[in-house]
């Protein structure tokens, strides 16, 4: 079924291809015309432009991809990068590629798990916000400006630098940023104290299909209601965010505690479905699941390692744990305590001491080719599921879960404050990971086949009707019907935004009714009937 799509759909982009090659170079020329009509003289463009002949192209379309499976020589390239340098060229650049009938990417991290925001099959012009990356923190109104393009790892280190007792509830990985990470929801290790990024944020700056500047006040409160978890790409770009500053204890505490099947990992994780996502709202206790070999040559077991995040010392942890989870052994010298900003590099997989200096890195060290995708559970799985789901992850061979535990915060909000539905009633929200170095898309296809099929054996256990996916870990295969055609926005819209989906459509239909912000997974304009 998929296979029919997806031939007629590679046949379309060939057409498309061969089309734009014979006219690039004078789309190119008309597009370079365009935006310099739009220029102030002030703040030149032509020093944010880099076209294909340009000796930089490729390393800065390049420096922010983070799947090596979209950055192969024959991925599809833009007709120009605009790695704006002023609001201006963000201005020029929406109008030009509008006027032109050319699509729009619009990157800042590039962390989009399918490569959604710098490759499309027609056309386009990749908007990229890396330059654009001011933080500007006010420790007195505990709240700070942080630009799109600014990464996670440099805002938490730049709060950290003015206080100790401050943070902000975010994603784990460094390097994400604040355009994609924070408009597709932004969940963390404080979720369940603070919840989501998106419910920490104050006011925004925008700029709009049409070109005009706007904020919070002036875009009005659906706008604002949509980019705080429906994705920013489907109504504008996203200049800057205004962020509420959370409080953290001076002392943090994590540990990592690891059990094979052999040693109780299933026993432990039938006890962790039933307490993780209702104890003290200061702990986050992350479950990860992976494949490794067993303890005797040639067999392979799953091991289960817990990772906690926990806002206050150790011995709170300790009795904590104690009285709500002593099956897990946790001991004293399991525990690091550290400084708030200290664990950011403990939980994004640095060695323990590793300086707060890596926060500042903005390319990660390592990229390779990956695939992710998403569940929420609603109903603890048994123990006989659990047994089912490990031989399922033995013989996927190389794919790993986490499973991230919910409630506290997350279950107060109700499900239509913000565009992000996934809130009361899971107990915990699943991200498949696998990841691989080596190259050509026969191995691409088997480790991606082994995901779908440890997915497929996730259904009986997971969110039904629809199934549930989380819009940051953005995933390009679940946009097909069941009967294999493919109807924009309908799966994956309900998947990712259930009934806040009806909200966003007539949002998207009001502020961009030409549907010029438009992707593989953008929110569609309502048909006229
Ligand atoms: C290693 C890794 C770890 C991750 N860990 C977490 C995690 O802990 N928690 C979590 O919630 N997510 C996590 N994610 C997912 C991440 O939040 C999303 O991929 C997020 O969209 C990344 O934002 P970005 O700006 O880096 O990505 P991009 O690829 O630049 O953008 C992603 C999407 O947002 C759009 N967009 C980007 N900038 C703008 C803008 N300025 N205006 C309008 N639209 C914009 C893009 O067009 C695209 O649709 C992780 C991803 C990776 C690769
Ligand atoms: C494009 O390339 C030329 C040299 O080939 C360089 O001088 C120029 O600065 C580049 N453009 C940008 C925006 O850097
Ligand atoms: C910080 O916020 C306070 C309180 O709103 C305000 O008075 C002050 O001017 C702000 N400081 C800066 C540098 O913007
Ligand atoms: C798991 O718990 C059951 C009781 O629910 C017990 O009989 C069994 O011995 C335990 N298994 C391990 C490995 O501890
Ligand atoms: C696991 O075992 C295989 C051989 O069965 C070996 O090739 C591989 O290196 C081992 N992996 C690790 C992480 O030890
Ligand atoms: C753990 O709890 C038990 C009983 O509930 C108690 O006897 C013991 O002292 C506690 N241990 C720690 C380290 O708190
Ligand atoms: C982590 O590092 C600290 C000091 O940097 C040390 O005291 C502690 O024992 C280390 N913990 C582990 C689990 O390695
Ligand atoms: C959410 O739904 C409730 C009940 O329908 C409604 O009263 C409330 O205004 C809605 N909230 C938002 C932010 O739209
Ligand atoms: C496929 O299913 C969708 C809903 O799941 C339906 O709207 C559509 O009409 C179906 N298409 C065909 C060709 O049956």
């Amino acid at each position: 079924m998929r296979g029919s799509f997806s031939a007629l759909f590679s046949l379309f982009s060939i057409l498309l291809i061969s089309f734009s090659s014979l006219n690039s170079a004078s789309v190119q020329e008309n597009f370079l015309q365009c935006v310099s009509k739009q220029n102030l003289p002030s703040s030149p463009i032509s020093e944010a432009i880099y076209t294909p002949d340009n000796s930089s192209f490729v390393s800065v379309l390049q420096s922010y991809g983070r799947n090596l499976r979209y950055m192969t020589p024959d991925t599809p390239k833009p007709i120009a990068i605009v790695a704006a340098l002023h609001e201006s060229h963000v201005q020029a650049t929406i109008i030009c590629s509008k006027t032109l009938g050319l699509e729009l990417r619009i990157r800042s991290g590039g962390h989009d798990y399918d490569g959604l925001s710098y490759v499309s099959h027609v056309p386009f012009i990749l908007l990229d916000m890396f330059n654009y990356r001011a933080i500007d923190i006010n420790v007195t109104d505990e709240s700070a400006w942080v630009e799109s393009g600014a990464s996670l790892g440099e805002v938490y280190y730049r709060i950290a630098e003015k206080s100790p007792v401050h943070g902000f509830p975010a994603g784990i990985c460094t390097t994400l940023g604040m355009g994609g990470h924070l408009s597709g929801g932004g969940y963390g290790n404080m979720m369940r104290k603070y919840g989501l990024s998106i419910d920490n944020i104050l006011d925004a700056k925008i700029v709009d299909v049409e070109g005009r500047i706007l904020d919070r006040k002036s875009m009005g409160e659906d706008l604002f209601w949509a980019i705080r978890g429906g994705g920013a790409a489907s109504f504008c770009v996203v200049l800057s965010w205004k962020i509420k500053l959370v409080p953290v204890p001076e002392i943090v505490t994590v540990f990592t505690v690891g059990k094979t099947i052999e040693e109780g990992a299933t026993n432990l994780t039938v006890k962790w479905q039933k307490i993780a996502d209702k104890i003290d709202d200061d702990l986050f206790l992350r479950l990860i699941v992976a494949p490794v070999n067993g303890s005797q040559p040639g067999t392979k077991t799953v091991k289960t390692s817990f990772i906690a995040m926990f806002l206050g010392e150790s011995e709170r942890l300790l009795t904590l744990m104690n009285n709500s989870f002593p099956e897990l052994g946790v001991q004293k010298k399991d525990c690091i305590e550290m400084k708030w900003v200290e664990s950011i590099p403990y939980w994004a997989g640095f060695p323990n001491g590793t300086s707060i200096d890596v926060l500042l890195d903005k390319i990660p060290k390592f990229v390779s080719s990956l695939k992710r995708k998403s569940d929420y559970v609603q109903q603890p799985i048994p123990k006989s599921g659990l047994e089912a789901i490990w031989k399922a992850v033995i013989e996927s061979e190389s794919v790993g879960m986490q499973w991230n535990p919910y409630g506290g915060k997350m279950s107060q909000i109700p499900s239509n404050e913000t565009a992000f539905p996934h809130r009361a009633g899971n107990i915990f929200k699943i991200q498949y990971n696998v990841n691989w170095k080596e190259e050509g898309s026969e191995i691409s296809n088997r480790y991606l086949k082994s995901t779908e099929k440890l997915y497929e054996a996730m259904t009986p256990y997971v969110s039904k009707n629809p199934r549930e996916a989380f819009l940051n870990y953005r995933d390009i295969d679940i946009g097909i019907n069941s009967n294999g055609t493919f109807e924009e926005g309908q799966v994956y819209g309900k998947k990712y935004f259930k009934n806040n989906f009806d909200r966003l459509v007539n949002v998207k239909t009001k502020v961009d009714p030409d549907n010029f912000l438009k992707y593989e997974q953008s929110i569609p304009i309502r048909k006229p009937h």
